[in-house]
Protein backbone atom coordinates (compact mmCIF):
# COMPACT_ATOMS: atom_id res chain seq x y z
CA UNK A 1 0.00 0.00 0.00
CA UNK A 2 1.35 3.71 -1.14
CA UNK A 3 2.84 5.82 1.98
CA UNK A 4 3.48 9.34 1.51
CA UNK A 5 6.95 10.52 2.77
CA UNK A 6 7.41 14.22 3.97
CA UNK A 7 10.48 15.99 5.24
CA UNK A 8 9.20 19.22 7.00
CA UNK A 9 10.28 22.77 6.60
CA UNK A 10 9.81 24.13 3.32
CA UNK A 11 7.85 26.90 2.54
CA UNK A 12 4.57 26.77 -0.18
CA UNK A 13 5.66 29.14 -2.82
CA UNK A 14 3.66 29.22 -6.05
CA UNK A 15 0.54 28.74 -8.05
CA UNK A 16 -2.01 25.65 -7.16
CA UNK A 17 -4.74 24.82 -9.34
CA UNK A 18 -7.92 24.45 -7.61
CA UNK A 19 -9.91 21.19 -8.95
CA UNK A 20 -13.71 20.78 -9.28
CA UNK A 21 -15.55 19.89 -6.19
CA UNK A 22 -15.41 16.15 -5.47
CA UNK A 23 -18.87 16.93 -3.15
CA UNK A 24 -20.74 18.51 -6.33
CA UNK A 25 -18.51 16.00 -8.67
CA UNK A 26 -20.72 12.96 -7.56
CA UNK A 27 -24.10 14.47 -7.26
CA UNK A 28 -23.84 15.57 -10.09
CA UNK A 29 -22.90 12.04 -12.18
CA UNK A 30 -25.60 10.92 -10.20
CA UNK A 31 -28.12 13.33 -11.84
CA UNK A 32 -27.03 11.65 -15.05
CA UNK A 33 -29.91 8.40 -14.01
CA UNK A 34 -32.57 11.06 -14.26
CA UNK A 35 -32.71 11.34 -18.19
CA UNK A 36 -31.86 9.60 -21.16
CA UNK A 37 -30.12 11.65 -22.78
CA UNK A 38 -25.95 12.82 -22.43
CA UNK A 39 -24.81 15.31 -19.26
CA UNK A 40 -21.93 16.44 -20.10
CA UNK A 41 -19.72 17.67 -16.61
CA UNK A 42 -16.81 19.33 -16.66
CA UNK A 43 -14.12 20.31 -15.08
CA UNK A 44 -14.49 16.75 -13.47
CA UNK A 45 -11.79 16.02 -10.43
CA UNK A 46 -9.20 12.65 -11.22
CA UNK A 47 -10.41 11.16 -7.67
CA UNK A 48 -10.62 7.56 -6.54
CA UNK A 49 -14.44 8.11 -5.89
CA UNK A 50 -15.18 9.70 -9.38
CA UNK A 51 -13.41 6.44 -11.02
CA UNK A 52 -15.76 3.93 -8.16
CA UNK A 53 -18.84 6.41 -8.96
CA UNK A 54 -18.04 5.79 -12.92
CA UNK A 55 -18.17 2.17 -11.97
CA UNK A 56 -21.39 2.02 -9.68
CA UNK A 57 -23.25 3.99 -12.57
CA UNK A 58 -22.04 1.74 -15.20
CA UNK A 59 -23.33 -1.26 -13.39
CA UNK A 60 -27.18 0.44 -13.55
CA UNK A 61 -26.48 1.15 -17.58
CA UNK A 62 -25.06 4.80 -17.41
CA UNK A 63 -22.50 4.84 -20.31
CA UNK A 64 -19.56 7.30 -19.37
CA UNK A 65 -17.20 8.72 -21.88
CA UNK A 66 -13.83 10.50 -20.74
CA UNK A 67 -13.35 13.27 -23.02
CA UNK A 68 -9.62 13.62 -23.82
CA UNK A 69 -7.15 16.12 -23.10
CA UNK A 70 -7.36 19.35 -25.84
CA UNK A 71 -4.38 20.83 -26.78
CA UNK A 72 -3.22 23.81 -24.72
CA UNK A 73 -5.07 22.79 -22.23
CA UNK A 74 -2.90 23.33 -18.89
CA UNK A 75 -1.93 20.01 -17.61
CA UNK A 76 -4.13 20.25 -14.15
CA UNK A 77 -7.33 21.46 -16.21
CA UNK A 78 -10.09 18.66 -15.03
CA UNK A 79 -11.76 16.24 -17.07
CA UNK A 80 -15.13 15.99 -19.27
CA UNK A 81 -17.48 13.14 -18.53
CA UNK A 82 -20.11 12.12 -21.16
CA UNK A 83 -22.55 10.31 -18.81
CA UNK A 84 -25.69 8.83 -20.67
CA UNK A 85 -28.23 6.50 -18.69
CA UNK A 86 -30.01 5.80 -22.28
CA UNK A 87 -31.75 3.06 -20.41
CA UNK A 88 -31.64 1.64 -16.70
CA UNK A 89 -30.79 -1.85 -16.84
CA UNK A 90 -30.43 -2.45 -12.95
CA UNK A 91 -32.28 -0.81 -10.23
CA UNK A 92 -29.52 -2.53 -7.30
CA UNK A 93 -26.77 -0.79 -6.30
CA UNK A 94 -24.91 -3.93 -4.54
CA UNK A 95 -23.29 -3.90 -0.95
CA UNK A 96 -19.57 -4.33 -2.79
CA UNK A 97 -19.91 -1.23 -4.44
CA UNK A 98 -21.85 1.12 -1.90
CA UNK A 99 -20.23 -0.13 1.34
CA UNK A 100 -16.71 1.91 -0.03
CA UNK A 101 -18.62 5.25 -0.18
CA UNK A 102 -21.67 6.68 1.77
CA UNK A 103 -22.55 9.28 -1.57
CA UNK A 104 -23.10 6.35 -3.97
CA UNK A 105 -26.40 5.41 -1.47
CA UNK A 106 -28.08 8.70 -3.80
CA UNK A 107 -28.90 6.78 -6.72
CA UNK A 108 -32.00 5.23 -4.57
CA UNK A 109 -33.70 9.19 -5.32
CA UNK A 110 -33.07 9.14 -9.71
CA UNK A 111 -33.76 5.55 -9.95
CA UNK A 112 -36.96 5.55 -7.50
CA UNK A 113 -37.78 8.95 -9.64
CA UNK A 114 -37.23 7.17 -13.07
CA UNK A 115 -38.19 3.50 -12.72
CA UNK A 116 -40.08 3.48 -9.87
CA UNK A 117 -38.06 1.51 -7.90
CA UNK A 118 -34.78 1.20 -6.37
CA UNK A 119 -32.74 -1.59 -4.25
CA UNK A 120 -29.44 0.15 -2.36
CA UNK A 121 -27.45 -1.37 0.12
CA UNK A 122 -27.28 0.74 3.75
CA UNK A 123 -24.01 2.85 2.66
CA UNK A 124 -20.63 3.16 4.03
CA UNK A 125 -17.37 5.76 3.57
CA UNK A 126 -15.41 7.24 6.23
CA UNK A 127 -15.54 6.25 9.57
CA UNK A 128 -16.62 9.74 10.85
CA UNK A 129 -19.85 8.58 12.74
CA UNK A 130 -22.86 6.62 12.61
CA UNK A 131 -24.20 8.47 9.71
CA UNK A 132 -27.52 7.08 9.39
CA UNK A 133 -29.87 7.36 6.45
CA UNK A 134 -33.43 8.06 8.33
CA UNK A 135 -34.22 11.48 6.88
CA UNK A 136 -33.12 10.27 3.08
CA UNK A 137 -36.07 7.37 4.10
CA UNK A 138 -38.62 9.83 5.70
CA UNK A 139 -38.01 12.50 2.20
CA UNK A 140 -39.04 9.28 0.25
CA UNK A 141 -41.66 8.30 2.35
CA UNK A 142 -42.96 11.72 1.63
CA UNK A 143 -43.15 11.74 -1.69
CA UNK A 144 -45.14 8.47 -1.24
CA UNK A 145 -42.38 5.90 -1.86
CA UNK A 146 -42.84 2.20 0.19
CA UNK A 147 -39.96 1.65 1.55
CA UNK A 148 -38.52 -1.74 3.40
CA UNK A 149 -35.49 -2.84 4.84
CA UNK A 150 -34.11 -6.77 3.57
CA UNK A 151 -31.03 -7.85 4.39
CA UNK A 152 -28.73 -4.82 4.29
CA UNK A 153 -30.83 -2.86 1.39
CA UNK A 154 -33.20 -0.41 1.51
CA UNK A 155 -36.01 -1.37 -0.92
CA UNK A 156 -38.06 1.72 -2.26
CA UNK A 157 -41.36 1.44 -4.37
CA UNK A 158 -43.27 3.79 -6.29
CA UNK A 159 -45.38 2.17 -8.28
CA UNK A 160 -47.66 5.13 -9.49
CA UNK A 161 -44.57 7.45 -9.62
CA UNK A 162 -43.39 9.49 -6.97
CA UNK A 163 -46.07 12.54 -5.82
CA UNK A 164 -45.05 15.93 -4.45
CA UNK A 165 -45.03 16.30 -0.73
CA UNK A 166 -43.14 18.55 1.97
CA UNK A 167 -40.32 17.53 3.51
CA UNK A 168 -38.84 18.87 6.87
CA UNK A 169 -35.61 17.86 7.74
CA UNK A 170 -34.79 17.53 11.42
CA UNK A 171 -31.36 18.83 10.61
CA UNK A 172 -29.57 20.09 7.47
CA UNK A 173 -28.52 16.91 5.41
CA UNK A 174 -26.31 17.68 2.40
CA UNK A 175 -27.17 14.12 1.32
CA UNK A 176 -30.74 13.89 1.96
CA UNK A 177 -31.10 17.34 0.08
CA UNK A 178 -29.66 16.01 -3.12
CA UNK A 179 -32.18 12.94 -2.90
CA UNK A 180 -35.18 14.52 -2.38
CA UNK A 181 -34.64 17.37 -5.08
CA UNK A 182 -33.41 15.17 -8.01
CA UNK A 183 -36.61 12.72 -6.75
CA UNK A 184 -38.46 15.64 -6.67
CA UNK A 185 -37.90 17.23 -10.07
CA UNK A 186 -39.82 13.72 -11.95
CA UNK A 187 -42.69 13.80 -8.92
CA UNK A 188 -45.97 15.09 -9.95
CA UNK A 189 -46.77 17.99 -8.65
CA UNK A 190 -44.71 20.69 -6.25
CA UNK A 191 -42.56 19.66 -3.35
CA UNK A 192 -41.38 22.11 -0.65
CA UNK A 193 -37.60 20.82 1.22
CA UNK A 194 -37.33 22.38 4.28
CA UNK A 195 -34.57 23.00 6.35
CA UNK A 196 -32.53 21.79 3.34
CA UNK A 197 -29.17 21.80 3.25
CA UNK A 198 -27.57 25.11 1.97
CA UNK A 199 -24.30 24.38 0.75
CA UNK A 200 -22.68 25.44 -2.65
CA UNK A 201 -22.96 21.73 -3.95
CA UNK A 202 -26.62 21.40 -3.35
CA UNK A 203 -27.26 24.89 -5.22
CA UNK A 204 -24.21 23.41 -8.33
CA UNK A 205 -26.35 20.01 -8.50
CA UNK A 206 -29.80 22.71 -8.67
CA UNK A 207 -28.07 24.71 -11.32
CA UNK A 208 -27.29 21.67 -13.28
CA UNK A 209 -30.73 19.75 -13.11
CA UNK A 210 -32.47 23.27 -14.19
CA UNK A 211 -30.25 23.03 -17.10
CA UNK A 212 -32.20 19.69 -17.57
CA UNK A 213 -35.48 21.24 -17.66
CA UNK A 214 -35.89 20.84 -13.86
CA UNK A 215 -38.27 23.25 -12.48
CA UNK A 216 -36.88 24.54 -8.91
CA UNK A 217 -36.17 27.38 -7.00
CA UNK A 218 -34.71 28.45 -3.90
CA UNK A 219 -32.07 26.37 -3.77
CA UNK A 220 -28.68 27.90 -1.22
CA UNK A 221 -31.40 28.64 0.73
CA UNK A 222 -33.39 27.10 3.62
CA UNK A 223 -36.55 25.99 1.74
CA UNK A 224 -36.31 24.25 -1.87
CA UNK A 225 -39.65 24.15 -4.16
CA UNK A 226 -39.64 21.86 -7.22
CA UNK A 227 -42.17 22.06 -9.02
CA UNK A 228 -42.21 18.17 -10.79
CA UNK A 229 -41.41 17.88 -14.67
CA UNK A 230 -42.36 14.47 -17.10
CA UNK A 231 -39.03 14.41 -18.49
CA UNK A 232 -35.74 15.97 -18.01
CA UNK A 233 -33.31 15.87 -21.36
CA UNK A 234 -29.41 16.23 -21.32
CA UNK A 235 -27.17 19.48 -21.15
CA UNK A 236 -24.12 20.86 -20.06
CA UNK A 237 -22.55 21.75 -16.70
CA UNK A 238 -19.20 22.60 -15.30
CA UNK A 239 -18.20 21.84 -11.58
CA UNK A 240 -18.06 24.37 -9.40
CA UNK A 241 -14.20 25.11 -7.53
CA UNK A 242 -13.31 22.65 -4.78
CA UNK A 243 -14.21 24.69 -1.32
CA UNK A 244 -12.59 21.91 0.77
CA UNK A 245 -9.70 21.71 -1.35
CA UNK A 246 -9.19 25.04 -1.17
CA UNK A 247 -9.06 25.51 2.34
CA UNK A 248 -6.75 22.86 2.67
CA UNK A 249 -4.24 24.53 0.66
CA UNK A 250 -4.96 28.17 2.37
CA UNK A 251 -3.80 26.73 5.50
CA UNK A 252 -0.79 24.59 4.56
CA UNK A 253 0.07 28.09 2.98
CA UNK A 254 -1.06 29.83 6.88
CA UNK A 255 1.19 26.48 8.43
CA UNK A 256 4.61 26.98 6.57
CA UNK A 257 4.20 30.27 5.69
CA UNK A 258 5.13 31.55 1.79
CA UNK A 259 3.08 32.69 -0.86
CA UNK A 260 0.79 30.66 -2.89
CA UNK A 261 -1.98 31.78 -5.39
CA UNK A 262 -5.12 29.67 -5.19
CA UNK A 263 -5.52 29.12 -8.96
CA UNK A 264 -9.37 28.73 -9.78
CA UNK A 265 -10.64 29.43 -6.31
CA UNK A 266 -13.40 31.33 -5.34
CA UNK A 267 -14.07 33.22 -1.51
CA UNK A 268 -17.49 33.57 -1.79
CA UNK A 269 -17.26 29.87 -1.14
CA UNK A 270 -15.75 29.85 2.03
CA UNK A 271 -15.19 32.91 3.91
CA UNK A 272 -16.09 31.57 7.30
CA UNK A 273 -12.91 29.04 6.81
CA UNK A 274 -11.14 32.47 5.49
CA UNK A 275 -12.07 34.30 8.33
CA UNK A 276 -10.52 31.95 10.89
CA UNK A 277 -7.08 31.77 8.50
CA UNK A 278 -6.93 35.48 8.81
CA UNK A 279 -7.20 35.51 12.58
CA UNK A 280 -4.61 33.27 12.46
CA UNK A 281 -2.43 35.71 10.96
CA UNK A 282 -2.21 34.66 7.53
CA UNK A 283 -3.19 37.25 4.40
CA UNK A 284 -5.78 35.95 2.18
CA UNK A 285 -6.55 38.37 -0.97
CA UNK A 286 -9.09 37.06 -3.62
CA UNK A 287 -7.83 38.38 -7.09
CA UNK A 288 -9.29 37.84 -10.56
CA UNK A 289 -8.37 34.53 -11.01
CA UNK A 290 -8.30 32.82 -7.49
CA UNK A 291 -7.12 33.57 -3.97
CA UNK A 292 -3.83 34.50 -2.97
CA UNK A 293 -2.32 33.55 0.39
CA UNK A 294 0.59 34.29 2.34
CA UNK A 295 2.11 34.41 5.61
CA UNK A 296 5.98 35.45 6.05
CA UNK A 297 7.18 35.74 9.15
CA UNK A 298 5.17 36.69 12.58
CA UNK A 299 3.63 33.36 14.65
CA UNK A 300 0.42 31.76 14.12
CA UNK A 301 -2.35 33.35 16.07
CA UNK A 302 -4.30 30.55 18.15
CA UNK A 303 -8.23 31.01 16.67
CA UNK A 304 -11.05 29.20 18.17
CA UNK A 305 -14.04 28.03 15.65
CA UNK A 306 -16.89 25.59 15.63
CA UNK A 307 -18.00 23.81 12.80
CA UNK A 308 -21.67 24.35 11.80
CA UNK A 309 -24.00 23.87 8.62
CA UNK A 310 -23.02 26.50 5.45
CA UNK A 311 -22.54 29.28 5.72
CA UNK A 312 -20.61 28.35 8.94
CA UNK A 313 -16.97 26.86 9.42
CA UNK A 314 -17.07 23.48 7.56
CA UNK A 315 -16.37 20.45 9.08
CA UNK A 316 -14.54 19.37 6.50
CA UNK A 317 -12.16 21.62 7.32
CA UNK A 318 -11.98 21.12 11.16
CA UNK A 319 -9.01 18.57 10.97
CA UNK A 320 -6.93 20.57 9.27
CA UNK A 321 -8.02 23.61 10.79
CA UNK A 322 -6.87 21.61 14.20
CA UNK A 323 -3.41 20.94 12.40
CA UNK A 324 -2.55 24.81 11.96
CA UNK A 325 -3.83 25.32 15.94
CA UNK A 326 -1.10 23.00 16.80
CA UNK A 327 1.43 25.55 15.74
CA UNK A 328 -0.05 28.85 17.36
CA UNK A 329 0.73 31.03 19.95
CA UNK A 330 -1.42 29.95 22.43
CA UNK A 331 -4.54 27.69 23.09
CA UNK A 332 -7.31 26.83 21.30
CA UNK A 333 -10.77 25.13 21.09
CA UNK A 334 -12.37 23.21 18.26
CA UNK A 335 -16.00 22.31 18.34
CA UNK A 336 -17.29 19.85 16.18
CA UNK A 337 -21.15 20.02 15.81
CA UNK A 338 -22.07 18.05 12.59
CA UNK A 339 -20.63 14.84 13.55
CA UNK A 340 -20.06 12.98 17.15
CA UNK A 341 -16.80 10.98 16.12
CA UNK A 342 -14.98 13.19 13.86
CA UNK A 343 -11.35 13.28 15.79
CA UNK A 344 -9.78 10.46 14.85
CA UNK A 345 -6.67 12.80 13.75
CA UNK A 346 -6.42 13.66 17.37
CA UNK A 347 -4.59 11.01 18.01
CA UNK A 348 -2.30 10.86 15.07
CA UNK A 349 -1.29 15.11 15.93
CA UNK A 350 -0.54 13.71 18.92
CA UNK A 351 2.64 11.47 17.14
CA UNK A 352 3.84 14.40 15.70
CA UNK A 353 3.80 16.16 19.56
CA UNK A 354 1.03 18.09 19.26
CA UNK A 355 -0.77 18.59 22.24
CA UNK A 356 -4.41 18.06 22.06
CA UNK A 357 -6.95 17.15 25.05
CA UNK A 358 -10.29 16.00 24.12
CA UNK A 359 -13.55 17.30 26.17
CA UNK A 360 -17.16 15.42 24.43
CA UNK A 361 -17.91 17.35 20.95
CA UNK A 362 -14.49 20.00 22.18
CA UNK A 363 -11.08 19.74 21.33
CA UNK A 364 -8.79 21.68 23.45
CA UNK A 365 -5.28 22.54 21.14
CA UNK A 366 -2.38 24.03 23.16
CA UNK A 367 0.10 25.50 20.57
CA UNK A 368 3.86 24.03 20.98
CA UNK A 369 6.80 25.61 19.20
CA UNK A 370 7.59 22.33 16.82
CA UNK A 371 5.99 19.42 15.45
CA UNK A 372 8.45 16.04 15.25
CA UNK A 373 8.03 13.77 12.14
CA UNK A 374 6.61 10.30 13.01
CA UNK A 375 4.61 7.38 11.12
CA UNK A 376 0.86 8.36 11.48
CA UNK A 377 -2.18 7.12 9.59
CA UNK A 378 -5.89 8.04 9.53
CA UNK A 379 -8.93 6.93 8.47
CA UNK A 380 -10.86 9.53 6.54
CA UNK A 381 -9.91 12.04 3.95
CA UNK A 382 -9.81 15.51 5.66
CA UNK A 383 -7.96 13.66 8.44
CA UNK A 384 -5.51 11.93 6.54
CA UNK A 385 -5.04 15.36 4.64
CA UNK A 386 -4.47 17.29 8.20
CA UNK A 387 -1.32 14.62 8.83
CA UNK A 388 0.34 16.24 6.04
CA UNK A 389 -0.64 20.12 6.96
CA UNK A 390 1.23 18.75 10.50
CA UNK A 391 4.22 16.70 8.07
CA UNK A 392 4.90 20.03 6.18
CA UNK A 393 6.44 21.93 8.98
CA UNK A 394 7.28 18.78 11.11
CA UNK A 395 11.19 18.23 12.03
CA UNK A 396 12.92 15.41 10.58
CA UNK A 397 10.33 12.69 8.54
CA UNK A 398 6.80 12.01 8.54
CA UNK A 399 4.91 9.00 6.66
CA UNK A 400 1.03 9.36 6.32
CA UNK A 401 0.35 5.71 5.56
CA UNK A 402 -3.22 4.47 4.08
CA UNK A 403 -3.24 7.10 1.08
CA UNK A 404 -5.69 5.61 -0.43
CA UNK A 405 -8.33 7.62 1.79
CA UNK A 406 -5.82 10.98 0.41
CA UNK A 407 -6.54 9.31 -3.39
CA UNK A 408 -10.34 9.86 -3.02
CA UNK A 409 -10.73 13.26 -2.18
CA UNK A 410 -7.26 15.07 -3.40
CA UNK A 411 -6.33 15.42 -6.88
CA UNK A 412 -2.46 15.08 -7.30
CA UNK A 413 -1.85 16.30 -3.70
CA UNK A 414 1.95 15.58 -3.83
CA UNK A 415 2.10 17.11 -7.00
CA UNK A 416 0.21 20.09 -6.32
CA UNK A 417 2.47 20.82 -3.15
CA UNK A 418 5.43 19.87 -4.58
CA UNK A 419 5.11 22.17 -7.01
CA UNK A 420 5.08 24.63 -4.65
CA UNK A 421 8.35 23.73 -2.77
CA UNK A 422 7.45 20.98 -0.55
CA UNK A 423 9.52 17.25 -0.13
CA UNK A 424 6.94 15.46 -0.50
CA UNK A 425 6.47 11.75 -2.57
CA UNK A 426 4.55 8.92 -2.43
CA UNK A 427 6.36 5.51 -2.15
CA UNK A 428 4.99 1.90 -3.05
CA UNK A 429 5.68 -0.39 -0.50
C1 LIG B 1 -21.74 15.60 3.06
C2 LIG B 1 -20.34 15.63 2.51
C3 LIG B 1 -19.30 15.50 3.61
C4 LIG B 1 -19.56 16.57 4.68
C5 LIG B 1 -21.01 16.56 5.14
C6 LIG B 1 -21.36 17.71 6.08
C7 LIG B 1 -20.50 14.67 0.29
C8 LIG B 1 -20.15 13.57 -0.63
N1 LIG B 1 -20.16 14.53 1.57
O1 LIG B 1 -21.90 14.34 3.70
O2 LIG B 1 -18.01 15.67 3.04
O3 LIG B 1 -18.72 16.33 5.79
O4 LIG B 1 -21.90 16.65 4.00
O5 LIG B 1 -21.08 18.92 5.47
O6 LIG B 1 -21.03 15.68 -0.13
N2 LIG B 1 -27.86 12.68 9.27
C9 LIG B 1 -28.82 11.93 9.94
N3 LIG B 1 -29.68 11.16 9.19
C10 LIG B 1 -29.60 11.11 7.83
C11 LIG B 1 -28.63 11.90 7.17
C12 LIG B 1 -27.78 12.69 7.92
O7 LIG B 1 -28.90 11.93 11.17
O8 LIG B 1 -30.40 10.40 7.21
C13 LIG B 1 -26.93 13.52 10.08
C14 LIG B 1 -25.48 13.06 9.97
O9 LIG B 1 -25.19 12.01 10.85
C15 LIG B 1 -24.75 14.34 10.34
C16 LIG B 1 -25.65 15.44 9.75
O10 LIG B 1 -26.92 14.82 9.54
O11 LIG B 1 -24.72 14.50 11.73
C17 LIG B 1 -25.16 16.03 8.46
O12 LIG B 1 -24.78 15.00 7.56
P1 LIG B 1 -24.98 15.14 5.99
O13 LIG B 1 -25.07 16.60 5.63
O14 LIG B 1 -26.08 14.26 5.56
O15 LIG B 1 -23.60 14.57 5.45
P2 LIG B 1 -23.35 13.82 4.09
O16 LIG B 1 -24.32 14.27 3.06
O17 LIG B 1 -23.21 12.37 4.34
Amino acid sequence: MDKIRIRGGNKLNGTIQISGAKNAALPLMIASLLTDETLRLMNVPRLADVALLQRILGNHGVDCTIKGKRPGQPSMAGQTLDLCAGEIVDTTSPYELVSKMRASFWVIGPLLARMHEARVSLPGGCAIGTRPVDFFLDGLRALGAEIELDGGYVVAKAPNGLVGGTVTFPKASVGATHVVMMAATLAKGTTRIENAAREPEVTDLADCLIAMGANISGAGTETITIEGVEKLHGATHTVLPDRIETGTYAMAVAMTGGDVMLEGARPDLLEAALDAIKASGTHVEPTNSGIRVFRNGGPIKAVSVTTEPYPGFPTDLQAQFMALMTRAEGNSDIVETIFENRFMHVQELARLGAQISLDGQKAMVEGVPQLTGAQVMATDLRASVSLVIGGLVADGETFVNRVYHLDRGFERLEEKLRNCGAEIERISV
